[in-house]
């Protein structure tokens, strides 16, 4: 909890370098968050780098052990062995940690929070929540009120995410490949394990024992934990394809109890966090073009599923920069100043 309520407060970003971290600078000015002092905080190399923030200059710090002096609130996005190192250093100083990368996410005493999900477990926290995966966040968003109303037993879902999920480096180097193949130079792979420009990739984080990359664990594992269900099962394949921002979803879910497509609609349009577009006559249905920039996820294409008898299909669309990673943080940091 935060030691003290405040009119503004003091907020480190750690990362604010990267795809993530400009995108909380973004978030924190458009929600008008009550900031009284903003540090900028990333490795040694960008120390000294100038950046924005509602008009205002700040210089970016090198992140130290130190760096966390007076802070109320840090927003990691780091990457999960500074999260590692740094968070508790934070936490020492005083600071409540919002935390994107996945250092934390599993351990017994730090939630994992979603606000349209679970927002009462933030509150349940030694100094340090963590936000969940990208990937997973913009998949729950629409999952939960369907479990509310029907219980869900299975999802099964295939994802086609961005390349900006990979970081800054990784969204250039999409935008490299397609300038080099438009100029006829050589195509450099850096990134990621293959070419992404006219391909996709199903591989997103390491392989694991079962078969099942990172990535696809991170969503059986933290779906089962916001939901506080031991019994969902979740089967995940993640794909990267050549799309700059917002990862979408093709989700399957069997439920307990029947759930029409009529009756997922109307809970749909009544969630928040959930942009329903589902007017496949009009060529309404969620795209990452549209949900680029927004923090709403788009939900479309609903259909009772013919494979399983209480089955729905839909796909999703979302920012996952920005409900994915910044918004979401933020909108933790907002409940804990509550
Ligand atoms: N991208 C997404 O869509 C997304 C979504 C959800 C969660 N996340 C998580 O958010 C974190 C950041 O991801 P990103 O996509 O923003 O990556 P990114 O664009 O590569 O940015 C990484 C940031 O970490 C900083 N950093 C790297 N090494 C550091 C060090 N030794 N000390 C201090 N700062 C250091 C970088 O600073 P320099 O510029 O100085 O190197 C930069 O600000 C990761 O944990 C990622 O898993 C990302």
């Amino acid at each position: 909890m935060i030691p003290q309520k405040k009119m503004a407060y003091n907020v480190a970003v750690v990362g604010a370098t990267g795809a993530v971290g400009k995108t909380f600078l973004d978030i924190l000015s458009e929600r008008k968050f009550p900031i009284d002092n903003l540090k900028l905080l990333a490795s040694s190399k960008s120390a000294g780098k100038k950046m924005q923030y509602n008009g205002k200059e700040y210089t970016v710090e090198e992140l130290t052990h130190d760096s966390f002096k007076n802070i109320d609130i840090a927003l990691f996005s780091a990457g999960a062995s500074r999260s590692k190192e740094f968070a508790p250093s934070a936490v020492k100083a005083g600071a409540v940690v919002v935390d994107n990368s996945s250092a934390f996410r599993m351990d017994n005493d730090v939630p994992l929070v979603v606000p349209e999900v679970n927002p009462e477990d933030a509150l349940k926290n030694n100094g340090i929540i963590a936000n969940p995966n990208c990937t997973t966040i913009i998949m729950l968003v629409p999952l939960k009120p369907l479990h509310d109303y029907a219980k869900i037993k299975r999802v099964v879902v295939s994802s086609y995410q961005s390349a900006s999920g990979a970081g800054a480096a990784a969204t250039m180097e999409l935008m490299e490949q397609t300038k080099a193949w438009s100029t006829g130079e050589p195509i450099e792979v850096k990134a990621f394990a293959h070419q992404l420009l006219f391909n996709v990739i199903p591989h997103i984080d390491v392989f694991t024992e079962n078969g099942y990359t990172k990535e696809e664990m991170k969503m059986y594992n933290e779906t089962r934990k916001m939901l506080h269900s031991d019994e969902i099962k979740v089967s995940a394949t993640c794909v990267r394809v050549p799309v700059l921002t917002a990862h979408s979803e093709s989700v399957l879910i069997e439920t307990e109890k029947k759930l029409t497509p009529e009756k997922a609609r109307e809970l749909l349009s009544n969630a928040s966090g959930v942009k329903l577009y589902d007017n496949p006559d009009e060529k309404q249905y969620p795209m990452p073009l549209l949900a680029s920039g927004q923090d709403l996820c788009y939900v479309g294409r609903i259909r009772e599923d013919i494979a399983y008898d209480n089955g729905l299909s839909f796909f999703v669309s979302g920012d996952q920069l920005r409900k994915g990673a910044a918004t979401n943080a933020v909108q933790i940091a907002e409940l804990l100043i509550k």
